[in-house]
């Protein structure tokens, strides 16, 4: 991906950030899923009261993407407050693996810096990637 469209993808996800529900942690995280025919979904992190059932940003933006019908994917960008990157959580480097390339990009960078942003391979984030592949009938299990 050239230079000028990984930026603008950042900048996307840093406004998608905005609408974030964070009153916990206070960290707005925003997600921006490139589509293959060039259409970009945003997400942010949604919390609860009830903690683990808060929703990470990355999450969102595939989901939003799923829904409106679309299942291939180009590279997504992920941009939150703080000093440091946002690198995804595992949860969500799982569920980007349920319908992305192991060579699909992930772009991250402080909202403060979007420039000096990292980009890392998807099997890089999640090598040894559980797969539906994995899933084998165990014949002797019980039930
Ligand atoms: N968060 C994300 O949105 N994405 C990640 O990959 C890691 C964490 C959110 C969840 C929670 O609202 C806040 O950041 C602090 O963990």
């Amino acid at each position: 991906m050239k230079q000028i469209a990984i930026i603008d993808l950042l900048h996307e996800a840093k406004k998608a950030a905005k609408p974030a529900y964070a009153p916990y942690s206070k960290y707005r995280v925003g997600a921006a899923m490139l589509v293959s025919d060039g259409t970009i979904f945003h997400g942010c992190n949604v919390e609860n009261a009830s903690y683990g059932l808060t929703i990470c940003a990355e999450r969102v933006a595939l989901s939003s993407a799923i829904a409106a019908g679309h299942r291939r994917f180009k590279a997504m960008a992920i941009v939150a407050g703080g000093k440091n990157a946002p690198s995804p959580c595992g949860a969500c480097r799982q569920v980007l693996a349920e319908f992305c390339k192991p060579d699909f990009p992930v772009y991250f960078a402080s909202a403060m810096n979007i420039n000096k942003f990292k980009r890392m391979s998807l099997a890089k984030l999640l090598p040894e990637t559980f797969k539906r592949e994995g899933i084998t009938e165990c014949a002797e299990a019980d039930g």
